[in-house]
């Protein structure tokens, strides 16, 4: 039983899969969890209540205002007692609704006042799975830290065969129980994650810079909260929504970056560096717009502070893990940064690899960490990635 002592509170919501739900509830159940089932409107068009307090043996919690039930706060109450939410299955519209902060039913308010992680088992028809406003929803929620078990592919209500498909029980309990593995091993510990680009300036309106979202560092600092940690995020330019970590910081330059890591290091226990800082500034800065010549320009620049060799000179027991970006001799190239900078790990990928670098939502990287062999990995969601990334950093702890 490897869910013995957890609450889970199982919200079903409309769509043909819920009669699915039954098998999922009575699975988790005899992997020893306490679960309480919560279902919107819609979904008691497709099963009844009566199903699933049969099956869980407990009342089944629908209306927002029951009548003859002193319920002001039974939102609050259930959103307490849960250790996890699973909205298994999640329609796109209470994926959006939840997406968006909108608290019109029960199930949607309980999320709203969760101080719990929330993992959502999406199933739609695959049209509404691809589009853009739901896929958006999704990144928005994953951002927020909240869990996804991807839809599978396959034969869907609609006779048509795509991505949308609600998985089998057995594979949702095992995210489950590897969700729970997983959640609060790095209570305790500190974690300052670097993410994004930094702009070098050269006039008002220009700028050295690099093609970095900070995807992969935010998703890295969602990640480490959602498994306990105090996390700080400090990040260069980059439209991504701040992630709801303990210390936040914005940054344009390297030389603004090394300064809040600089002041900030002593605090943490780990530093993973996935910024991508410019390695040079421009001497000169203008203060007025450089005016084009129809002669060549040339443009004088010097060497930024490397943050991470500067951290490595006092490293301590601190564990320090650099991204290395390489088109060429990737591991011979990322061992010697891991020696001159004096690092526990290094992340290395190669921007020209189909489905890895910038701007994309997946990664392929291989970790160097020591002396050990280098690890491959597969091609992953950034996301995912992350997950894996602090696997490896906690045996170094
Ligand atoms: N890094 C840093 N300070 C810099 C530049 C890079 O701390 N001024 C960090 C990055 O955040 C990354 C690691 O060093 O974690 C390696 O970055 P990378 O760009 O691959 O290597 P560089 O040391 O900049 O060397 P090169 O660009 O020549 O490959």
């Amino acid at each position: 039983m490897r869910l013995s002592n957890k609450n889970i509170l199982l919200g079903i919501t409309g769509c043909i899969a819920a009669y699915k739900a039954g098998y999922l509830l009575r699975a988790l159940m005899r992997e020893g969890a306490s679960v309480r089932v919560m279902m919107t409107e819609s979904a008691c068009k497709f099963v009844t209540p009566l199903t699933f307090e049969s099956l869980s043996g407990q009342p089944v919690m629908v209306k927002m205002f029951p009548e003859g039930r002193f319920t002001s706060v039974h939102h609050i109450h259930a959103a307490e007692w849960a250790d996890l939410i699973l909205v298994a299955p999640a329609t796109a519209n209470t994926i959006g609704k939840c997406a968006a902060g909108v608290s019109d039913d029960l199930l949607s308010t309980v999320i709203c006042a969760a101080q719990c992680p929330v993992m959502f088992s999406p199933a739609m028809n695959s049209f509404m799975w691809v589009n853009s406003i739901t896929q958006y929803n999704v990144a928005k929620l994953k951002a927020a830290g909240c869990e996804f078990i991807d839809p599978e592919e396959g034969d869907l209500a609609s006779f048509a065969t795509g991505p949308g498909r609600f998985p089998e029980p057995e594979t949702i309990i095992e995210r489950v129980v590897e969700f729970f593995s997983r959640a609060d091993d790095f209570t305790g510990k500190r974690v300052l994650v670097t993410a994004g680009p930094t702009h070098e300036f050269i006039d008002p309106v220009r700028f050295i810079g690099n093609p970095s979202t900070g995807a992969m560092g935010y998703a890295l600092a969602v990640a480490a909260v959602r498994r306990g940690a105090e996390v700080g995020l400090i990040s260069g330019p980059s439209h991504l929504e701040p992630p709801p970590v303990t210390d936040f910081q914005t940054v344009v330059s390297t030389e603004q970056l090394a300064e809040e890591v600089l002041a900030r290091i002593d605090h943490y226990d780990v530093l993973i560096m996935a910024a991508a800082p410019a390695d040079y500034t421009p001497k000169d800065s203008y203060n007025q717009k450089l005016k084009k010549s129809a002669r060549a320009m040339s443009l004088k620049l010097e060497p930024t502070i490397d943050i991470l060799k500067e951290v490595g000179k006092s490293k301590g027991d601190k564990i320090l893990v650099g991204f290395a970006l390489e088109t060429q001799a990737e591991i011979t190239n990322a061992r010697k940064k891991m020696v001159d900078k004096k690092l526990d790990m290094m992340v290395v990928n190669n921007p020209l690899v189909e489905g890895a670098g910038f701007g994309i939502g997946t990664n392929k990287v291989t970790i160097i960490s020591g002396k050990s062999k280098p690890e491959k990995l597969p091609l992953l969601p950034k996301h995912e990635l992350a997950d894996e990334i602090l696997n490896r950093i906690k045996e170094l702890l």
